[in-house]
């Protein structure tokens, strides 16, 4: 039997800011990782294309397979077998693939706490048992190879994130590597979730494959391809993990939405629009930056990458989930509560996402700035 798992709170948050929207209130969503953008163009163009000329069955796009494993080799100078490359709805499949595919049910999985909620409901759901391994501003909430080396009893697995959500800082290359050496000490398979690759304001991002090859890579047209609702990710299985990634597959999801297969191949050749909303984003980061330390929120780690801050908000609650009601019935900016990555300590912070236009960051601080001003500080 399946493990009782948390509610996502920041859904909550998101119902509540519908209700408003409804009831006539302006609101500013941040509290989901989505972009505000659709779709590249051309993408939307060849769907449309599409649309008229097939009858949309169950398909695997060869092309589109190719085309991730081009990707590879050109931004990682990797070799991928396209068969090695499973096409699914979006990341979260290809996660619950990975880790079903790779472990045995009581396998105990380390990943960095803070992090992505749906990992530890994940995790669990799958009767896995996670290990979260603290990391607080001083490791810019990232795992590192040594906590893992220190861990015991080892783990079985090893899920990691860079970008990171909800902190989006990146780890160096040299840590990928020193991650790798560890889990091949420790006999312990990696799960690297590439989500956030193309969405850097500096650091250079890598591949877990430049290191592993035995490593699963999951990823996703959600986020840098600004297409979160075509449904549309894949995961790279190392080879001796294909033929039962492709059973799992086979029975538990069938195919990726084919209009979604078609339009994605598109985008992957649609960068000068994508590399436009990273432009974007750096600005909204810059602006974010400058003025959350007039909030009140100076502790918080600059993302390197994705497109959150995730901050320290202890002076002003120890409720996260409570204020970020509060502040979302006060001022209809809609935010993520901590507590949604970190059990432990984060009712202590809140997660901004940054994925939306200019204009409307400029609206949000406007209203964020004289509302924290008020706030009483504990
Ligand atoms: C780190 C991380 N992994 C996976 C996902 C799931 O993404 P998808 O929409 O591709 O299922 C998200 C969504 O926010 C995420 O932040």
């Amino acid at each position: 039997m399946g493990q009782d798992i948390s509610p996502f709170q920041a859904i909550t948050i998101s119902r509540r800011a519908h209700e408003l929207k409804a009831a006539g209130q302006r609101i500013l969503h941040m509290e989901f990782g989505q972009p505000s953008t659709g779709a590249p163009s051309a993408a939307i163009a060849a769907a449309h294309g599409v649309l008229d000329q097939e009858a949309m069955g169950y398909w695997e796009s060869v092309p589109l397979k190719a085309r991730i494993a081009q990707h590879y080799q050109g931004t990682y100078g990797v070799t991928v077998d396209p068969r090695r490359i499973a096409l699914t709805c979006g990341a979260s499949p290809a996660l619950v693939l990975a880790l079903s595919t790779a472990f045995n049910p009581g396998d105990r999985i380390a990943l960095a706490r803070p992090g992505y909620v749906a990992y530890r409901n994940t995790i669990r759901a799958l009767n896995l048992v996670p290990v979260e391994i603290p990391c607080g501003e001083a490791e810019r909430f990232q795992i590192s190879a040594a906590a893992i080396a220190a861990l015991d009893p080892a783990p079985q697995g090893i899920l990691l994130a860079s970008p990171a959500n909800p902190t989006g800082t990146i780890l160096p290359n040299a840590e990928l590597a020193a991650i790798a050496a560890v889990a091949r000490r420790i006999g312990a398979r990696l799960v690297s979730d590439e989500i956030y690759h193309g969405l850097s304001y500096g650091p250079a991002i890598h591949s877990m494959l430049e290191h592993e090859p035995s490593a699963y890579i999951v990823n996703s047209f959600s986020k840098y391809f600004s297409m979160a609702g075509w449904r549309l990710g894949w995961l790279v299985s190392p080879e001796d993990g294909v033929a039962r990634t492709s059973a799992y597959i086979g029975n538990l999801f069938l195919t990726a939405p084919s209009l979604a297969q078609h339009a994605g191949l598109v985008a992957m050749d649609s960068r000068a629009e994508l590399d436009g909303h990273v432009e974007v984003y750096r600005a909204n980061r810059t602006l974010m930056l400058e003025a959350l330390p007039r909030l009140g929120l100076e502790r918080i780690a600059p993302p390197d990458g994705a497109f959150y801050i995730y901050a320290d908000i202890s002076r002003f609650t120890d409720d996260s989930l409570g204020f970020c009601l509060r502040l979302l019935e006060e001022t209809g900016v809609a935010t993520a509560p901590g507590v949604d990555f970190d059990p432990v300590e984060g009712q202590r912070f809140m997660r901004f996402s940054f994925a939306l236009s200019t204009e409307e960051i400029r609206e949000a601080l406007g209203l964020l700035e004289p509302w924290f001003r008020a706030q009483p500080r504990r």
